[in-house]
């Protein structure tokens, strides 16, 4: 089982980045957390981070055919990004989009999600945690498609 991670514009300065909001657990943390957790379920993860659409899109899709599921914070590019949301949908692969804020809680043009009518789930408001969570939802569905 190969899960991908990635993280959108911005989130390689988790951490720092207003961490009233998105906490202090960095990227690598973030990183290394869900390769562990995934590891428990005999998943090997791959990571990516890009601030630009292009470079995620690219990586996506020369990832994607040795995949069998994604783990997605697109950061802003959620809210705008239409090339990864059809990028995300070309995929096939079974996404939970994760955010560490509560969108809903925050500016109405975080509200929507271009990419949440593309995926399985989303996960918000639990901090890094939801990034833990993610990797359990998507073990789940991934045994239960076997
Ligand atoms: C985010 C929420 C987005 O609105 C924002 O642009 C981010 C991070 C989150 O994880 O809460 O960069 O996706």
């Amino acid at each position: 089982m190969r899960i991908l991670l990635i993280n959108g514009p911005n989130l390689n300065t988790l951490g720092t980045r207003e961490p009233e909001i998105y906490g202090t657990t960095t990227l690598a943390d973030i990183e290394r957390m869900v390769g562990e957790r995934g590891a428990g379920f005999g998943a090997e993860v791959r990571s990516f981070q890009a601030n630009a659409e292009g470079q995620i899109i690219d990586w996506l899709q020369s990832e994607q055919a040795g995949a069998n599921g994604l783990i997605l914070n697109a950061g802003a590019l959620t809210h705008y990004g239409v090339a990864l949301a059809d990028a995300v949908r070309g995929s096939d692969l079974p996404t939970i989009e994760v955010h560490i804020s509560n969108v809903w809680k925050r500016e109405s043009f975080r509200h929507e999600s271009l990419l949440s009518p593309v995926v399985v789930g989303v996960i918000a408001g639990l901090g890094a945690q939801g990034y833990l969570f993610a990797v359990d939802a998507l073990a789940r569905i991934l045994r239960a498609t076997e």
